[in-house]
């Protein structure tokens, strides 16, 4: 079957670019030459045609039953919550995983850290039934501490804070859990690019120390039953020089002779922080190299055509949508359009506002708990505003009109104002 582009009938509108930030530039298509003139339907359709309805792996939903398209909502610390996840799923997102949680503030109870750039407890608990298949995402510097934050997030704390914390000065070795709660899989995060959360944490420091990164994979494997998934998020590399590349082949083949069920690929090194584009090549000679394992990618999916675009140029498993879904939930839905054969459609003004009054509600759910409810819920909506105007006509003055709303009746005001169809 034939993948080159037939633009007329499945291309997009564009959408706005994202924020400028220091940390990250204006969205760009990926380094993968040739891959702009696959034909993201076509793919689609091949990838029917190969796995059935799913389209996916069948070992990927026989590990997670309900995993059942070639993509997934991504971890993303200061979004990804259970508001963000709900409404991602309610759209065709087939699983969601957390923030980052570092293992100290998953066995403090989440009191006494900083936010950071990371996610707070509270964020990531489950949101209920609507809200699984659930990954959470670990992140941390200590073998033992990563494995009995792992015990504690797949039993969903049923023991007391002093048990799991006893569990850590037991040393790895005694570390087990046979139970299970809520989430699907723990995956551990080896690519967080942040500075101050790397010193403590590593994340994607663990690239240049790849030996303290296997002890952490080893330990947290071993504490948790078989029937628990164990994935990992990784960068393509620390940065480009030769010894990184082959500390990130040692680590990544580490992650599978530990029984680590995929690993998710970065397509930009941890020095690259978000800025630039990722390279999808060495995510294609990755498979080339190792093609009966399963590997996800992530970077430069801005929009449906990407998704499939990537899987088609890498011979990914799947792929993680990560700041292309935020205040972009349809891009699943045009996804699952996709794959039924149709073509994708951009949000109508009236879904706009349904989403926009979901999510809020949702987001006072999740925040019911803080001081002030209303106050937090519309500071961190404001920034969902933002990125959910780039659908609207008036994009610009709408934008504006999400950045100074404090309340819910302000929210409200702004949606009788531009989202009444
Ligand atoms: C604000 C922000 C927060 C992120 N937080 C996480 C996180 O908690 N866990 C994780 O695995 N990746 C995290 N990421 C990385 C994304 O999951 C993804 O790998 C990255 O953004 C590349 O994909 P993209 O270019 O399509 O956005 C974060 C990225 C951003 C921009």
């Amino acid at each position: 079957m034939s993948i080159q582009s037939n633009q007329s009938n499945n291309q997009l509108p564009d959408r706005p670019c994202a924020r400028q930030s220091k940390n990250a530039t204006e969205p760009s298509f990926a380094i993968a030459p040739g891959a702009q003139e696959i034909d993201p339907k076509a793919v689609a359709a091949d990838l029917i045609a190969r796995f059935g309805p799913t389209a996916m792996d069948p070992r990927v939903t026989q590990l997670i039953p309900g995993f059942d398209a070639p993509f997934y909502q991504a971890g993303l610390a200061g979004y990804s919550d259970a508001a963000m996840r709900i409404i991602a799923r309610r759209h065709g997102a087939p699983v969601c995983v957390t923030e980052a949680l570092l293992d100290r503030t998953l066995l403090a109870g989440g009191k006494g850290f900083a936010k950071a750039d990371l996610g707070e407890l509270h964020d990531n608990v489950p949101g209920g039934a609507e809200d699984m298949p659930l990954i959470g995402q670990i992140m941390g510097n200590d073998p033992a501490e990563m494995a009995a934050g792992a015990i504690k997030m797949i039993e969903q704390g049923k023991r007391s804070a002093k048990e799991y914390r006893t569990m850590v000065d037991s040393g790895i070795g005694e570390l087990r859990s046979d139970g299970s709660g809520t989430f699907a899989a723990i995956d551990i995060n080896l690519a967080c690019p942040v500075k101050k959360i790397s010193k403590k944490s590593r994340g994607g420091h663990w690239l240049k120390e790849p030996q303290g990164a296997v002890a952490i994979l080893q330990a947290v494997r071993d504490a948790l039953p078989e029937s628990i998934p164990v994935t990992v998020k990784m960068r393509r590399a620390y940065d480009d020089t030769p010894e990184m590349k082959r500390n990130f082949e040692y680590l990544f083949d580490a992650c599978y002779d530990l029984g680590c069920a995929w690993v998710t690929v970065h397509g930009r090194t941890v020095e690259q922080k978000y800025i630039g584009p990722s390279k999808w090549q060495p995510l294609k000679e990755l498979v080339e190299k190792h093609p009966d394992r399963l590997i996800f990618g992530s970077g430069d999916i801005w929009d449906v055509n990407q998704i499939f675009r990537m899987i088609a140029y890498t011979g990914l498993t799947g792929v993680s949508v990560a700041r292309g879904c935020i205040g972009n939930p349809w891009i699943f839905k045009q996804a699952r359009a996709m794959l039924a054969g149709d073509d994708p459609k951009p949000p109508t003004i009236a879904q706009q506002r349904e989403v926009l009054e979901q999510h809020f509600d949702l987001a006072l759910a999740v925040n019911a708990n803080t001081r002030d409810p209303e106050l937090m819920t519309a500071k961190n909506m404001r920034k969902f505003g933002i990125k959910f105007a780039a659908h609207h006509p008036q994009a610009d003055e709408v934008k504006k009109q999400f950045i100074y709303v404090k309340t819910l009746d302000e929210w409200r005001v702004v949606l009788k104002k531009f989202y009444t169809p």
